[in-house]
């Protein structure tokens, strides 16, 4: 008999750039106040990476590093790595080979997830995928986003949301029963029209009115992706805990996209988790898109026990949405 092979997150890596922007400096950019910011969306500060000739692959390549010097293994003896992201470098060659290319790892493939803020589940699942496949015995799956390279600094609405930076895991095969057990994702592309890009893709390329019209920063509406954010990752969280037939007693933490913490709230809520079990940092990144997820379980990671079932959870641009369920291997 074949003995199922799961894919357990053996090192964890995070990484965020040292320059912050406090609400205090939004004050001097916009018109807010530090007790909007804190109260509508718990965040007090955001990491900003800055300096010329930095994208997000500087980001990834500090969070493979510890990732590697945790594990104790050369990047040299990563087989795949997936880089989930919507600030990539440029626009080809994906991130992961300009990664790879950056660290001296010659023997792997890699590629770009982008599922926005659900970038991080999305690319998880992908490389869980590749482990238990039997193919492949070291993936590591990044969530990482420059963020401030999108952002209007002069656009009141999205400014106070975003930081950049990045997390990531290392995916190994486990005959035990650890690691990513089950997954829900999401997706519906006629949310779209509520958070985007407009320019520099294929149907509009950059030219000197997409520049004019700033169609090269986030577009948000925000009050209807909250709407669409505060039920999706409630439910789906809700659904897989369901479908696993898990009791809020059984579930250690629950790891939340942090975009909002009143999505995060209501998340738990629902899932009838206290505060206690719920790993939140957003006060000090504020919304750094596909890290979020990683960023939290490397900031949290003392705090992990081997065994702990783990609800990771997500809901962003796109739409897309998710919750992975995992369990500790370490
Ligand atoms: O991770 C990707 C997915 N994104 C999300 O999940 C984001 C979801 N959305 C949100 O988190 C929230 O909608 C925001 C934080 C973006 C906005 O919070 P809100 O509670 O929905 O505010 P609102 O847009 O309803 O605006 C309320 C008021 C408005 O003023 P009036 O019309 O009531 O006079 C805004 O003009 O707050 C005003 N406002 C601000 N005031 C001070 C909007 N932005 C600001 C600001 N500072 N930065």
């Amino acid at each position: 008999m074949r003995t199922k092979i799961t894919a357990a997150i053996t090192a964890l890596g995070g990484f965020v750039p040292e320059d912050k922007i406090t609400n205090a400096d939004l004050e001097k950019l916009v018109d807010t106040n530090d007790e909007w910011i804190l109260t509508r969306t718990g965040i007090k500060e955001r990491r900003i990476l800055r300096g010329a000739g930095k994208g997000t692959s500087d980001l990834v390549v500090p969070v493979v590093q510890l990732i590697c010097e945790k594990r104790g293994i050369s990047p040299s003896e990563i087989d795949c790595l997936i880089v989930a992201t919507v600030t990539p470098d440029m626009m080809f060659p994906s991130t992961a080979n300009i990664v790879c290319d950056k660290l001296g790892i010659k023997n792997a493939w890699g590629f770009d997830i982008l599922a926005a803020c659900s970038g991080f589940l999305y690319a998880l699942t992908t490389g869980a995928a590749l482990v238990e496949s039997g193919r492949y015995k070291r993936v590591v799956v990044v969530g990482a986003d420059k963020m401030s390279s999108i952002v209007d600094y002069s656009d009141r609405t999205t400014c106070i949301i975003f930081g950049d930076g990045a997390g990531g895991v290392l995916l190994e095969p486990n005959i035990e029963g650890y690691g990513v057990m089950d997954s829900i994702l999401k997706s519906d592309g006629a949310g779209g029209k509520h958070l985007h890009m407009k320019g520099g893709g294929s149907l509009r390329p950059a030219s000197i009115e997409t520049v004019t019209n700033k169609d090269h920063y986030i577009y948000q509406e925000g009050q209807a992706v909250f709407k669409f954010a505060v039920t999706g990752m409630a439910d789906v969280s809700y659904e897989l805990m369901q479908r696993n037939n898990l009791e809020p007693d059984d579930i250690a933490w629950l790891v939340p996209h942090q975009a909002n913490k009143r999505i995060i709230d209501a998340t738990a809520s629902r899932m009838g988790l206290p505060e206690e079990k719920v790993m939140i940092n957003i006060v000090n990144y504020g919304n750094t898109t596909a890290g979020t997820i990683p960023l939290c379980l490397w900031d949290f990671r003392k705090k992990i026990n081997k065994g702990d079932n783990l609800v990771l959870a997500a809901f962003g641009g796109g739409f897309t949405w998710g919750a992975t369920l995992v369990k500790w291997a370490y």
